[in-house]
């Protein structure tokens, strides 16, 4: 079966042959149906990505942690055709939020990820899985279900920042939801215009940045949705004139070393900044000043990763609701699909993003 193929930290990605898995007892056989490129593929297939490893005694890595996939014979509580989405961090095994199903909250490091580290990804044509990462996807957004995956991580994320602001007394507004709170995200890729989506679903104002102006399927969404945008090409001081300060600035780029002190001094009192993205170069230095901001002003910085089953149980839901709310959104973002076929296009989708790009789909069967 055909399979795309990485050898971390080698710079490069292959499409290869490999053997057919072989059954495994109360394992479920999945054939894959779609997967998606995210940022963190592309860092991994340009040798950016720290942790991405083969699986233990190998020196190749099946690459892929977007898929969904179609139950091949029934099995173990799932029928023969339905949909699934696997669920791409797995547990180490000993701590005891691994055990409850959050390793996403891993207390050993030693969890693996599909298609990342340690552990072989979803870019292939068939797979046994173990039900309990199956989640399952609803028909009616199988066309765009690929994005409940990295949704998955900013369910996450946004339930933790939510847990974090409840160390302020109040953080929420007169009507009980975010909609007086002011949110910055930085960078419009899938990433960002997915948590953009999340925020606004739960009320906050919502202003997204890059330092390039939109491009066309960008400003759809941004209209569609409302989002506010800022080009921050020549910093980030005009929007500080211009909207304030922000109760959450959410990173959602690569590049948070380039631009941290400029962002910085846009976080509000008790504001929190989460940093999603994972840089790919430079060295942040703050100022005993800017530190002393940070303090005076009782912020928190908060490292956000991976999302679990419950997560991606919503990510679900809202896709769901979006398909209804925001459907021109949901069709713009899958800006291109190209079949597994097209071996050399998939090899250069995966190493380099298009312009105009969100989110690129690859398709393995229909
Ligand atoms: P992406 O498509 O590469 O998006 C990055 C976005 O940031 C692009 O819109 C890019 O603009 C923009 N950008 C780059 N430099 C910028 C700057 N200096 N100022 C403002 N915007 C800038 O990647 P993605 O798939 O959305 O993922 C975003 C990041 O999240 C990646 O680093 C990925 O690895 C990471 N990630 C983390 C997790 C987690 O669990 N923590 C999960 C998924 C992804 P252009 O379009 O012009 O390049
Ligand atoms: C994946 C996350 C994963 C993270 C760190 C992201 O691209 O979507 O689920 O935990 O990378 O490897
Ligand atoms: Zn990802
Ligand atoms: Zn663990």
């Amino acid at each position: 079966m055909k399979a795309v193929v990485v050898r971390p930290p080698k710079v490069g990605v292959s499409i290869e042959e490999l053997k057919e898995p072989e059954p495994e007892p109360n394992k479920v056989k999945i054939r894959i149906l779609n997967t998606g490129i995210c940022g963190t593929d592309r860092e991994i297939v340009n040798g950016k990505l720290i942790t991405a490893r083969p699986p233990n005694g190998r020196d190749y890595l099946i690459l892929g942690h977007e898929a969904i996939g179609v139950v091949e014979e029934s099995c173990c509580g799932f029928k023969k055709g339905e949909i699934v989405m696997p669920v791409n961090r797995r547990g180490c095994g000993h701590c005891l939020n691994c055990q409850i199903g959050r390793p996403d909250f891993c207390e050993t490091g030693e969890f693996v990820e599909a298609g990342i580290s340690g552990l072989d990804g979803f870019m292939r044509e068939y797979y046994y899985d173990d039900p309990k990462w199956l989640v399952r996807v609803p028909y009616e957004i199988k066309d765009f279900a690929v994005m409940a995956q990295p949704l998955s991580d900013l369910e996450k994320s946004l339930e933790e920042i939510l847990n974090v602001q409840k160390r302020v007394p109040i953080w929420t507004c007169d009507d009980g939801t975010y909609n007086c709170r002011k949110a910055l995200v930085i960078g419009t890729g899938p990433v960002g215009i997915l948590i953009s989506l999340l925020l606004k679903t739960y009320g906050f104002e919502v202003w997204i940045t890059n330092r390039r102006e939109l491009n066309d399927m960008e400003r759809t969404i941004a209209e569609e949705v409302g989002l506010e945008f800022y080009n921050s090409a020549n910093g980030y001081d005009g929007l500080k004139e211009k909207v304030g300060r922000f109760d959450l600035i959410f990173d959602a780029s690569n590049a948070f070393t380039y631009i941290a002190s400029q962002v910085l001094p846009l976080l509000n009192y008790n504001g929190i900044l989460g940093l999603f993205g994972f840089p790919q170069s430079g060295q942040l230095s703050l100022s005993y000043a800017e530190l002393q901001s940070l303090i005076f002003r009782s912020n928190v910085i908060v490292g956000l990763v991976n999302g679990q089953k419950p997560h991606f149980e919503m990510a679900m839901v809202h896709l769901a609701s979006w398909k209804t709310m925001w459907p021109k959104t949901v069709k713009a973002m899958i800006t291109k699909e190209v079949p597994i076929e097209d071996e050399k296009e998939v090899k250069e989708v995966i190493m380099n993003k298009l312009p105009s790009e969100i989110k690129v789909k690859i398709v393995w069967s229909k």
